[in-house]
This record gives structure tokens, C-alpha cells and sequence, in this order.
């Protein structure tokens, strides 16, 4: 038996966007402007970097193991009971207790091509059978597709709406006869990390609005409020599965501090606002200067952009010549798709300044 199993050995890594001090370094450039990672640019919300700053002192005590504070403000935000309320160390951290909770033996999980390289690190990590359904020639999940792959085995199912990288959705209509073909034994992780992003479009199926017992709903503080580097997220669904979660995950996470600030940034309503207003206008800016710049855009609903080169070469080009500009944005090789690249809705500010240097490349 070797020491490290197969499924560990033959892991590709999760790699994250290039961090500013370290491309300001390498290239000697003052300003550096990151649209790589989908981050908060307006910063964290206020009224959670003032409960944090408040709860310092009491950090030499565990945290609640419950999180009996952060999830009965949720449960009470989405009029559930707080026993479908589960919070971990990002949503990717609740991600990673579903797959240890759940899957066994010869379980299988299924999912679109592509999708989001989180969960793609955790599924091939598990070492467990995969399929992976090709996409439409729009970059959309084909969720009818999904549905023919399902086997006696599938046990997880995961969907990202709006999707990680390219931005997409899949609609109602789709989810709703996708999920009539989903026997009750399987779990679909339905992640809407962007959701709020997305909330303003009709044809987007919030799945709070649905009630499935085999679905799992992910949602994260890290994107529309801002605290992406405290790594804290939330999941509703059915009281026998958060129950199993609650089993598995670790006892003391999230941390005090990550679980403070996820409260406080419930209540920041104005924080949200200016959030939301920022991004789908800063959205609407690139949008037309990408286009007007020669580029196809894909349809996107999130805080960020999925953009098609002419070819894959001008793809990386360009990436490279926005890094020696000062601007971080994603090339999606990694992803599986060497014709786009993605970027982040910045500040107005940062905008102007991606497209300066778009211009310029
Ligand atoms: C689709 C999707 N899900 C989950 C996450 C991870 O969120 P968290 O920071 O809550 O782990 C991301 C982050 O980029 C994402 O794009």
C-alpha cells in the first residue's frame, strides 16, 4: 500500500490569482490593480470590521460549537429553523464536509466540464468516480445532458448557479425538469456563491425558493459582503442532513471571529446596497468597453466577466500584457478554456484603469 493514496498523488493543486505585492515585485510596478480572484473591492463591510475589532479581546475562548448566533440570524433572515442552517470555514469548507459526510463505497459524483476548480480540487481528492458532462457551445451547463449521466452510483451532484468561471446561469425551467430526472438518493450541492449578484434576474431560479430534501444550498459571506479572507459561508437544507454535517464537520470552526463578522455582515444592508449598485454598474462599464475593444462577452450575472479571445494565444497575450500594465485579471487555461479570460467588476476607479490598459495591450 503506498503511503500516499492515488486519487492525493495525482491532485493538481488549487491555484489561486496572483497576489499584488508579489506582481508589484516581480514587475517594480507602483500601482497594481487585482481583478483576479472575484474578491469585495469596495473592502469589508464596516459594521463587521467593527464587530471583529470589538471581539479581540475574547479570543482566547473557543468559539460556539453551534454557531448558535450567525445561524438563527440566518435561519430568522430565510425564514427557516436553525436546524437547516449549517456554517463553515467558507462555503468551500462546507463543501469539503459534504464530500466526507456523504460519499462512500461506490459512490459517484457528477457535474458539468469545467466547473468550479474548487470543487473540482475536492472531488478528485475524494478519489471517487467522476463525470463530467460537456457544455453547451453557449458555456452553459447542460443540465439535460447531466441528466442522462445519472447512474444507479451518482451520489453527488454538483451545480454552481451562476457558474465559476464563465459566469453563466441555467434557468428555472432547466433546473426544475433537470430535478424532476434526480432520484431523492442523490445530493445536489447547489452553490450560489454569486447569488446576489444574479437576484435581480427573473429567469435565475433562487433555489430557497424550491423545496427539495435532497438538495444542499451553499452561500458565502466572501463575495457580495466582503470577508473572503475570514473564510466563512453558510448551507441550508433539510434538518436530517445539516444534523450529519454538524457531526462531521470540526468542532470548533468557523472561528470566533469569522462567525462575529458573518453576523454583523448580515445586518449590513447598506453595505450590501452600495455592493450590488457598484457592481452592476461597474458590470455594465466593462460590458460595453469590452465590447466596443473588439471582444465577446459572455453573458454574465456575477462580480465578474468571462471574456472570449479570437484565439488562445491572444487569450494569454493579453493576460500577460495587463500584468506588465499593472492589472491582474484570470486567464482560464487551467480551467479548460484557453480562449477566455475573466475579470473582476473592480471600483470605478479600477475599471477605467483595466480598460486604459486593455486599450494600450
Ligand atoms: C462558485 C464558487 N463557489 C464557492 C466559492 C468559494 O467561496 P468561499 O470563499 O465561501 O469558500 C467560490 C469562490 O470563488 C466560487 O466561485
Amino acid at each position: 500500500m503506498p503511503l500516499v493514496p492515488k486519487a492525493i498523488k495525482n491532485l493538481r493543486p488549487y491555484s489561486p490569482g496572483k497576489p499584488i505585492e508579489e506582481v508589484q515585485r516581480e514587475l517594480g510596478l507602483d500601482r497594481v490593480v487585482k481583478l483576479a480572484s472575484n474578491e469585495n473591492p469596495w473592502g469589508p463591510s464596516p459594521m463587521a470590521i467593527k464587530a471583529v475589532s470589538g471581539a479581540l479581546g475574547g479570543l482566547h475562548r473557543y468559539p460556539d460549537m453551534l454557531a448558535r448566533d450567525l445561524r438563527s440570524a440566518l435561519a430568522a433572515r430565510f425564514d427557516l429553523k436553525m436546524e437547516n442552517v449549517v456554517v463553515g470555514s467558507g462555503s468551500e469548507g462546507i463543501m469539503a464536509n459534504i464530500m466526507r459526510t456523504f460519499l462512500c463505497d461506490e459512490d459517484e459524483i457528477l457535474t458539468a466540464e469545467n466547473t468550479f476548480v474548487g470543487f473540482m480540487v475536492l472531488a478528485n481528492g475524494s478519489g471517487q468516480k467522476i463525470t463530467l458532462v460537456p457544455r453547451g457551445a453557449d458555456y452553459r451547463y447542460d443540465l439535460e445532458g447531466m441528466s442522462s449521466e445519472l447512474s444507479e452510483y451518482t451520489k453527488i451532484i454538483y451545480l454552481a448557479n451562476p457558474d465559476n468561471p464563465t459566469g453563466t446561469i441555467f434557468t428555472r425551467k432547466e433546473f426544475d425538469a433537470f430535478m424532476k430526472r434526480v432520484p431523492s438518493r442523490c445530493l445536489v450541492i447547489y452553490d450560489e456563491a454569486y447569488i446576489e449578484f444574479a437576484a435581480d434576474d427573473a429567469r435565475f431560479p433562487d433555489s430557497m425558493s424550491y423545496r427539495y430534501d435532497n438538495v444542499i444550498t451553499l452561500r458565502t459571506f466572501s463575495k457580495a459582503y466582503g470577508l473572503a479572507g475570514l473564510r466563512i459561508g453558510y448551507g441550508f437544507a433539510h434538518e436530517d442532513l445539516i444534523a450529519n454535517l454538524m457531526k462531521v464537520k470540526l468542532p470548533f470552526e468557523p472561528s470566533v471571529l469569522a462567525q462575529i463578522a458573518g453576523r454583523a455582515a448580515l445586518e449590513d444592508q447598506d453595505f450590501l446596497r452600495r455592493t450590488l449598485e457598484g457592481t452592476l454598474a461597474g458590470r455594465k462599464t466593462l460590458q460595453s468597453g469590452l465590447v466596443n475593444a473588439g471582444f465577446e462577452v459572455l453573458p454574465g450575472s456575477t462580480n465578474f466577466l468571462a471574456v472570449k479571445a479570437p484565439s488562445a494565444e491572444t487569450a494569454a497575450e493579453i493576460c500577460q500584457n495587463l500584468l506588465l500594465r499593472g492589472v491582474i485579471v484570470r486567464p482560464l487555461t487551467a480551467f479548460g478554456f484557453p480562449e477566455l479570460f475573466r475579470v473582476t467588476i473592480g471600483t470605478e476607479e479600477e475599471n477605467t484603469f483595466f480598460l486604459e490598459a486593455l486599450k494600450a495591450t
